[in-house]
């Protein structure tokens, strides 16, 4: 089978590349824009690119069977209507193509109630939907997805690690359906063999929680005593704000996140259960220490600032979480400069499959 997948350097895309390669009947072909943010991979074809210049998508769907859409603009201020455009351009792209299947995930949310970053993720799917007759559409819709990296899971991580005690907003009453990244991987991965031929949209999730019991739940897991105290007069400006001081995620992602954390996100459907009956969902106790083991043992494969968009570069709070970086002068004597560089470059190799950064290739 031939798919395409863009997104792939995303906090999702990167991880479903790693775990597409595992399987030997796909062929794999990879949708960036920066084709240099990319380690080389065997079986892995990449084309360069984006959504909005129709060559590029014309040259990345040729021959492709089935094509994961992970694709969002949401460093953007007008990422609805990029996002509206995007999709209708990858839709109509796809049908000209001959592509069989689309494969969506987006959020939870209804659209009464959805928050502006919601509503978009919404519209996208409407549109990745919208031509039955040409092709068929497979919708995910995930709500906090929990997993190191993800941009939830980490103000989650950051809120309860550095504070004791959380003045917090009526938010955290609001309930939700965190899923574990590993099972959302597993759905996407498993949708592309899935025999069906019509449009489908299924809600994945766990056990129904508030935040508040997210903050605790993660507390507890990681053996900390925290306090919350919801209070009604925290707007959700002000949370936006406080989330920039205390977390590494920047503004326009948390206020994004915070607006729709004011509405619940609940599965509407059963058709995760229904079509794939081998998945069962880790618990939300589960995910957070699945988490904390890739964090202790540094797998982290993707992180929700890796997607190459020009808003993150100047994120060095993000970097100096990620990494710990200890900075030292040393006098190296007569070591020539080259011998130095080339030492450096030599850096790099493979483990368990995965590429280290190879600065020398
Ligand atoms: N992460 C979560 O916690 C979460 C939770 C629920 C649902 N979801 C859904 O999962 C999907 C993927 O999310 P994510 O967190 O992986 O996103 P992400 O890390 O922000 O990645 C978005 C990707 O979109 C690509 N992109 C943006 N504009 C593009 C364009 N015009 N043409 C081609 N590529 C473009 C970027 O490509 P480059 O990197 O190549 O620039 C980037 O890799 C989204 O629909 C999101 O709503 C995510």
């Amino acid at each position: 089978m031939k798919v395409l997948l863009t997104g792939a350097n995303g906090y999702i895309g990167r991880r479903l590349k790693h775990r597409l390669l595992q399987e030997e009947t796909i062929y794999l072909r990879l949708f960036v824009t920066h084709k240099q943010t990319l380690s080389i991979q065997e079986r892995v074809e990449i084309v360069q690119g984006n959504t909005f210049d129709t060559q590029s998508l014309d040259r990345a769907l040729e021959g492709i069977d089935t094509a994961y859409y992970l694709i969002h603009s949401m460093a953007s201020h007008n990422y609805r209507e990029l996002d509206r455009k995007s999709a209708q351009n990858f839709l109509d792209a796809c049908i000209q193509a001959g592509v069989k299947r689309i494969i969506y995930l987006g959020g939870l949310g209804e659209k009464k109630s959805a928050s502006e970053h919601l509503l978009s993720r919404i519209e996208t799917g409407e549109i990745l939907s919208s031509r039955p007759d040409a092709i068929q559409t497979l919708w995910f819709r995930a709500g906090v997805i929990i997993g190191s990296g993800s941009a939830s899971f980490e103000i989650i991580r950051h809120l309860v690690e550095k504070l004791p005690f959380m003045i917090t907003p009526k938010w955290v009453n609001t309930l939700c359906q965190p899923i574990a990244q590993s099972d959302v991987i597993e759905y996407l991965t498993l949708a592309a063999s899935l025999s069906t031929h019509e449009n489908i949209m299924v809600d994945i999730g766990s056990e129904t929680m508030s935040y508040k019991h997210l903050l605790l739940g993660y507390a507890d897991a990681v053996g900390l005593e925290r306090t919350l105290i919801p209070v009604p007069f925290f707007t959700p400006k002000l949370s936006s704000y406080w989330l920039t001081i205390m977390t590494p995620v920047p503004y326009s992602i948390a206020s994004a996140l915070i607006e729709g954390l004011k509405s619940e996100v609940l599965l509407t459907n059963a058709n995760a259960v229904k079509l794939f009956p081998t998945i069962h969902p880790l618990s939300y106790r589960e995910a957070v220490n699945a988490t904390v083991e890739e964090i202790k043992t540094a797998q982290v494969l993707s992180r929700w600032s890796d997607a190459s968009g020009e808003a993150w570069e100047t994120d060095h709070a993000n970097l100096a979480d990620a990494v710990f970086i200890d900075r030292q002068i040393i006098p190296l004597g007569d070591i020539s400069a080259k011998k130095v560089f080339d030492t450096f470059c030599s850096v790099g190799g493979k483990m368990d499959g995965l590429d280290l950064i190879g600065f020398g290739r």
